[in-house]
């Protein structure tokens, strides 16, 4: 559960054997070039090769890249494609992503294969017909205009009817163009990183079954998708994904084994300890879904934690970082049932801090205005830090 590598990268800017894994393919891109030393001059060589290579397919070679566009994909994951990328795109997109293929150097194809990323996940400007794939379920934009400004869908729409029309209205962006930036702005952000620094193993792993020798870690740092409203990763990362070669059922197979799904179906419940018990019991009675999606949620969690009391040392810590979360108006006190969970699997939890976030810095999806009473919005700005520790003569 890395995510974009935070903790990966700390260990790794102070010289410690840092550890790292996520099920997440874009979460494993963004900590491995955060953590790879990288030379800027060859990074600037290559980026400014896959333009004018791009740029030359797309000029000269349209016809064979429409051939490829036709036998690139299973029927499915071309319906995505053509749902949500206008032609045009895709044929930019397909010429920078053959190019970015052919890079030999692994690290320098990961970082590339991040900058492309990033033009289709982004707030509102991504080369998608999406209008925010950063923050909320993909909205296709009710209006397209072309890169000079002609309608290409959407027209007969009366603002009437539709008073948010602005914030439904799309203006296509050249992927080549956007790519461009993205590089410089990935090239200038470089962390200057110690290249003698001892280099994190980032690797797929389920936290749930974690693929780590017993006793060999000496500290784990992690914050856990959260319990309701858990940000489906997988909603907004398949769309660069499929561009890489993944297929969209393959991507919604893997979507399954994130922890805070929704799905209640074929789900390995655990039994779990009074307290936490208790709180789904609560909920299950105003809502019986809510109550089993908890349950699942708080099972993935024991085995989370079960894990991580596997893999550390005796007399070693976790951190564990999480937000609160809401169910049906009820504060679902996740704090105090992970710390339940952990004592039932032998950890000690000697405290539970509270980190106060900056409401400033908190990025809210489009169109949306502070709130301060919203419980939604409360939850954003406080999240829990709660310790846990291995005793020392534990076996
Ligand atoms: C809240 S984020 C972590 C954020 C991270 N602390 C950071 O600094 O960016 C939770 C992460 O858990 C990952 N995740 C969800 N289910 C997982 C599982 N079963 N095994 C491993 N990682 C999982 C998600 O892909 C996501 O990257």
């Amino acid at each position: 559960m890395m995510g974009s590598g935070t903790t990966v990268l700390e260990a790794f800017l102070t010289g410690r054997k840092g550890i790292g894994f996520d099920i997440d393919p874009l979460a494993i891109m963004i900590s491995k070039v955060k953590t790879t030393p990288l030379k800027q001059e060859k990074l600037i060589r290559q980026y400014r090769e896959i333009l004018k290579n791009a740029k030359n397919q797309v000029n000269q070679e349209t016809k064979k890249l429409k051939q490829i566009l036709l036998a690139q994909w299973d029927l499915k994951t071309k319906q995505f494609i053509d749902y949500w990328f206008v032609q045009e795109i895709q044929l930019e997109l397909l010429a920078l992503v053959l190019q970015i293929s052919r890079i030999e150097d692994e690290d320098i194809k990961t970082f590339f294969e991040l900058a492309f990323s990033a033009i289709i996940v982004t707030k509102s400007g991504g080369v998608s017909l999406a209008l925010d794939l950063a923050h909320t379920r993909p909205h296709k934009a009710k209006v397209v205009l072309s890169r000079n400004g002609k309608i290409i869908f959407g027209e007969k729409l009366d603002k009437n009817k539709f008073p948010r029309l602005k914030f439904l209205t799309k203006k296509l962006r050249s992927p080549i163009e956007e790519f461009e930036k993205r590089c410089i702005q990935n090239i200038e952000g470089l962390v200057n990183t110690n290249s003698e620094s001892i280099r994190p193993e980032i690797k797929f792993g389920n936290a749930q079954n974690l693929p780590i020798e017993s006793k060999s870690v000496d500290l784990i740092v992690t914050s856990p998708p959260y319990a309701s409203n858990a940000i489906d990763y997988m909603r907004a990362h398949k769309f660069p994904l499929v561009w890489f070669g993944y297929h969209v059922d393959e991507l919604s197979r893997k979507r399954k084994e994130y922890i805070g799904g929704e799905i209640i179906a074929n789900i390995n419940y655990e039994k779990l300890p009074d307290f936490t018990s208790k709180v789904i019991t609560d909920i299950s009675r105003l809502d019986s879904k809510r109550g089993k999606i908890l349950h699942r949620y708080y099972s993935e969690m024991t085995r989370t934690l079960r894990e991580m009391y596997r893999v550390l040392k005796p007399g070693k810590a976790a951190i564990v970082v999480v937000g609160n979360s809401i169910m049906r108006g009820k504060d679902i006190k996740i704090q105090n049932c992970l710390a339940d969970i952990g004592q039932s699997v032998g950890f000690g939890v000697p405290k539970i801090g509270v980190r106060k976030l900056d409401r400033n810095k908190r990025m809210l999806p489009a169109g949306i205005e502070t709130n301060t009473n919203s419980q939604i919005q409360q939850r954003m700005y406080e999240e829990y830090v709660i310790g846990f520790y291995k005793p020392k003569n534990s076996r």
